[in-house]
């Protein structure tokens, strides 16, 4: 499903964050990235959103070459963006709308969801996250774990085959965690591929089929997780 073939990746379009990486996720599979703070984590999964172009090499999402020229075309970026779903390690830049119902109606209305479809999915979202009581809230006015919750149904909403999830359980207490894992292992069971950035080892130990480990920008090792 995703596919990188020696590619680099730069903010400044010359100095490479993440050098020649090499590796294949199919569908299905759960992916743990690890590896210290800086290391380049969220650059790996900003780039497999397509929020970041290859400067060397390639980014094959289903055998399509996904750049800026691809992006550029609007019906190609919506097909994209309607599978791959992306939960970001700050929920502050992904949420905008003025309510919480709002915001997890964005994603489907944006891709031309039916509008009954598209309320439909806001409450079962909005039940599966256990944030009925924010649901007329303003989220820039939420606390940190509840941000992370509605950006979690915001992309659930969109239903995607992929989830990219960049720290999915920071700011979240002991009961938003068990939720995520739970609702983890659901999607993993409904054929969902997951690919998430973590510190923690519990959760790639309950979730991840296999690591890539990164080291200063560059792969330092893929290998299964043993359960
Ligand atoms: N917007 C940006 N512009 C320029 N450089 C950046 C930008 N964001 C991150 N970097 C740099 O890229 C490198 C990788 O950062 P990244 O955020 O991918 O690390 P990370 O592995 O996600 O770390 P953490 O565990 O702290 O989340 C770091 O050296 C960082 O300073
Ligand atoms: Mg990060």
């Amino acid at each position: 499903m995703f596919e990188l073939r020696n590619a680099s990746f730069s903010y400044d379009g010359e100095t490479p964050t993440l050098r020649a990486l090499n590796f294949m996720i199919g569908r299905g599979e759960s992916v743990a990235i690890t590896g210290d703070n800086g290391c380049g984590k969220t650059t790996l999964l900003r780039a497999l959103n397509g929020l970041l172009a290859p400067i060397a090499g390639e980014y094959l999402f289903d055998g399509a070459r996904i750049d800026k020229k691809a992006l550029a075309n609007a019906s190609f970026a919506k097909t994209f963006h309607r599978r791959v779903g992306f939960v970001f390690q700050n929920a502050d830049a992904q949420l905008f709308c003025g309510s919480v119902e709002d915001e997890i109606a964005f994603g489907p209305r944006q891709l031309d969801v039916e509008e009954s479809e598209s309320r439909r999915r806001v409450d079962d979202c909005i039940s599966l996250m256990g944030i009925e009581a924010l649901r007329y809230r303003a989220p820039y006015a939420l606390s940190g774990g509840e941000k992370r919750k509605v950006a979690f149904a915001a992309v659930l909403a969109l239903n995607p085959d992929a989830l990219v999830m960049d720290e999915p359980l920071e700011n979240l207490d002991a009961s938003g965690r068990a939720l995520i894992l739970d609702l983890c292992r659901s999607l993993k069971a409904a054929g969902k591929t997951l690919i998430f950035a973590t510190h923690n080892e519990s959760f790639v130990a309950e979730i991840a089929d296999r690591r890539i480990r990164l080291a200063q920008g560059e792969v330092a090792g893929i290998e299964n997780v043993e359960r």
